[in-house]
């Protein structure tokens, strides 16, 4: 077999989602730790050693306790080579989220036990869903009183309208939570000693029928788990990697990521069921990467200024096939030339490195001289083959922005481009007037936050920001329409992108329809296109 087939095998590549503060910041550390990674926990993101947290990159994520950006980690554990994708805590960065999932194969939604699924993480959960891609469910804090467990579940499945098939049963929760029962092996896993900020604690295992496992737990925890277990066994969906595969059945597993209870099980059964990289859909069919052997990648993220010192713009790309050599110069389809992937980078718990060879299944980061946009796909296979495009999410929110110094407009101008082609932001003008009016689209309110803090702080541009009422935005679709004998409504705005485009806002959305009606032919379309 080829070595490059073996390593990219070896594979496990997979988004972890979470409401704010649900864990996903302690679950990552515990798999680093166990992964041998790290040593200590708090090398992640250590509000105590207040070191800087590896995927907060940006200043405003600190302040506001939430991540904006995406990053990846990658380490080893059971002879397995997992890259972990870290994604924006909030439902306002869901189009984040979902470029982010583009480049998983699978995801961990993490869900605190007290809470369940959150009104902010809705949105944010179901774009995992609309991806199609294996779910994970780890219901984190069983430390703390939780809900009802079969209400939890009921929870998932009628929030996220996603089954769900529980691995392992908590026993217990808050004060009184002992550790998990697993299903399928009919044991119990009792935790103790383990100590907060490490790997260690001790797992004591017992048959259910067994005399120890009545020993090991109080009587009145052992009937109700009892009865739990029955119903459980009569009522809920039967294991089916088939329907994991197709991401319509959620396999959920307790524990407590701070505790250490479960976290070890869910790692090593997640690893078992989750698939090494996929094959991915390109214009030239499947590209399966078990047997195309030359490099293809497609970039999924573009992230300016990390280092505010060097300025730098680095575009992330998952590879999709083949082996990466630091330095190799590749086929970049949509520039349709040669480019040299320099400064490729990766994470590392802790820190970021440079990478001397990657495999398909990896992320890795290049320096972007401002060539590549989000989609790109770059191969050395002679097929020359374009990887499925990234959908753009409708924005939903709209403002017009000007900069509050006019000397300022030449860094407004740049900043605002540069950010937009990252994907943060879309930017229009007014459709009869050139760019001294901005407007500026995004899918969550938080963005708007975003764009002027980095204006700011990146380029040095104070902005004013008025909000603009409308909610909808349509492509016009057969572009040879005449703009100008358009019938419109009251609450309709003509507006045009950077490609002048033209294209519609509307406040309300039957609006839409209305004006569809008004002009026979038109064709509207509820996505844009790059
Ligand atoms: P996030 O990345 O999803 O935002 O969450 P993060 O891991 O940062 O965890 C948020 C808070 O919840 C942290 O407390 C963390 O210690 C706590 N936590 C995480 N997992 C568990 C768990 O299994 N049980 C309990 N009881 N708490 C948990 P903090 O006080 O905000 O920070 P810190 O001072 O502990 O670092």
């Amino acid at each position: 077999m080829d070595d490059f087939i073996s390593e990219i095998k070896k594979r496990r590549t997979f988004a972890i989602i979470s409401h704010p503060d649900a864990g996903k910041t302690t679950l990552t550390e515990k798999f680093l730790l166990y992964g041998g990674a790290i040593n200590q926990a708090g090398s992640v993101k250590g509000k105590a050693t207040a070191k800087h947290a590896v995927s907060d990159w940006m200043e405003i994520e600190k302040e506001r306790g939430i991540s904006v950006t995406s990053s990846v980690l990658q380490f080893n554990y059971g002879g397995y080579c997992i890259n972990i994708l870290d994604t924006p805590g909030h439902q306002d960065f869901s189009e984040d989220t979902y470029r982010t999932l583009m480049a998983a194969d699978s995801a961990v939604m993490v869900i605190d036990g007290s809470k369940g699924v959150e009104a902010q993480t809705r949105k944010l959960f179901k774009v995992c869903v609309m991806r199609h891609i294996p779910i994970f469910t780890f219901i984190n804090k069983m430390d703390r009183e939780a809900m009802d467990t079969f209400e939890l579940l009921d929870d998932i499945e009628k929030e996220l309208g996603i089954a769900t098939c529980p691995i392992n049963w908590p026993i217990g929760s808050g004060k009184a939570f002992r550790g998990v029962y697993d299903r399928n092996t009919r044991e119990l896993e009792i935790f103790s000693g383990t100590k907060k900020g490490t790997a260690v604690g001790e797992v004591q295992k017992a048959p259910i029928d067994s005399e120890r496992a009545r020993e090991i737990v109080t009587e009145e925890q052992y009937e109700h788990l009892e009865e739990e277990i029955e119903l459980l066994d009569g009522a809920s969906a039967e294991f089916d990697q088939e329907l994991v595969d197709k991401g319509e059945l959620s396999p959920v597993f307790f524990g407590s990521a701070l505790t250490n209870f479960g976290v070890e099980t869910f790692l090593r059964h997640f690893l078992q069921m989750t698939a090494p990289p996929l094959p991915r859909m390109s214009d030239k069919g499947e590209i399966d990467p078990m047997a195309e052997k030359e490099f293809s990648a497609f970039v999924f993220k573009i992230q300016a200024n990390m280092n505010k010192a060097h300025r730098d713009r680095i575009a992330f790309m998952r590879i999709c096939s083949g082996e990466f050599d630091a330095g190799m110069d590749v086929f970049h389809i949509q520039g349709g030339k040669k480019v040299r992937l320099s400064q490729p980078q990766q994470l590392m718990a802790s820190e970021r490195k440079m990478v001397e060879k990657a495999y398909g299944g990896d992320i890795i980061g290049v320096f972007d001289p401002g060539i590549f946009s989000i989609g790109d796909t770059l191969t050395n296979s002679s097929e020359r083959f374009a990887y499925e495009g990234i959908p753009t999410f409708a924005p939903e929110h709209f403002a017009r922005v000007r900069q509050v110094d006019t000397m300022k407009r030449k860094q407004f101008i740049k900043g605002i481009n540069q950010i937009a082609q990252e994907g943060a932001i879309q930017i229009f003008q007014e459709f009869n007037t050139g760019m001294e009016e901005i407007i500026v689209g995004v899918v969550g309110v938080l963005q708007f936050d975003v764009l002027k803090y980095r204006l700011k702080n990146e380029y040095n541009v104070e902005i004013h920001m008025e909000n603009l009422p409308y909610e909808h935005i349509r492509w016009i679709e057969n572009e040879e329409i005449d703009m100008d004998k358009l019938t419109g409504t009251s609450d309709m705005k003509k507006i045009k992108d950077l490609k002048d485009r033209p294209l519609l806002l509307f406040v309300h959305s039957w609006s839409i329809r209305m004006v569809l009606d008004r002009n026979p032919g038109l064709l509207l379309s509820e996505f844009g296109r790059s």
